[in-house]
């Protein structure tokens, strides 16, 4: 598919274990939560949490959206390692740094359902992921939900760059697949994935983008909807 790129183990195991540590750091600061789904306040089965000036966050009265401070805590999120930040620019070809990296933890028996990331009015830049852990069974469609799917497995070290077409198109995962190894030292998954979400200032969208207005953020109240978990 046009605009989609999996880079295998791109990371070594060395790269992976030096990202986890320090992801186990800072998610002391900003602790895991699990987001729920607009309206029905269904809690999603991956927990999650963000570093960068944005991050992504749901609850049953807000929905999707970004924010700069997270759920339960209040506090704004940490900065974006700079090992993640160098694979960004090298990797995504955008001009601009991405504001927000989800960090996504699935347990065991996790999964996530098929969406498409359409929270950014960047829709021009990418969506760069990096998978961490137990491997993956990651299902890609097309632009509208209804479009065949296909899957393929998200190993530990892969980024998959999710650029072009591929950027707006239904994908989801399946589920984990255990025992595949990796730098964790326990079951379960890490993923990030880096996210343009406003419209990089000097920069102009390409005329083959469709220009959507630029979201604005609901100040909706939240309420914490889990405990924080640090312990991945
Ligand atoms: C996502 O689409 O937000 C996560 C994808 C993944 O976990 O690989
Ligand atoms: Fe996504």
């Amino acid at each position: 598919m046009e605009g989609l790129s999996l880079k295998p183990q791109l990371l070594n195991l060395h790269d992976q274990q030096a990202l986890v540590a320090a992801l186990r750091t800072l998610l002391i600061e900003a602790p895991l939560f699990r987001p729920e789904m607009p309206g029905t306040g269904k809690p999603f089965s991956v927990r999650m949490s963000n570093c960068g000036t944005l991050g992504w966050v749901s609850d049953r009265a807000g929905g999707y959206r970004y924010q700069p401070t997270h759920p339960v805590t209040g506090r704004p999120w940490p900065a974006i390692p700079d090992s993640v930040l160098q694979i960004w620019r090298a990797y995504s070809g955008y001009p601009a740094d991405p504001e927000a990296c989800l960090i996504n933890w699935y347990e065991p028996g996790a999964r996530m359902g098929l969406h498409r990331d359409a929270d950014e009015a960047a829709k021009d830049a990418p969506v760069v992921s990096i998978s961490l852990g137990d491997a993956a069974l990651f299902r890609l469609g097309g632009p509208k939900r209804s479009d065949p799917t296909s899957s393929f497995p998200l190993s530990s070290g892969d980024v998959l760059v999710l650029g072009g077409e591929a950027r707006h198109c239904f994908h989801g995962v399946d589920r984990l697949i255990p025992g595949s190894g990796g730098p964790l030292g326990r079951p379960g998954r890490i993923n990030l994935t880096l996210r343009r979400v406003t419209l990089a200032t000097g920069y102009q969208y390409s005329p083959t983008t469709p220009k959507t207005a630029p979201n604005t953020p609901k100040r909706v109240p939240t309420t914490p909807t889990a405990n924080p978990i640090t312990a991945i």
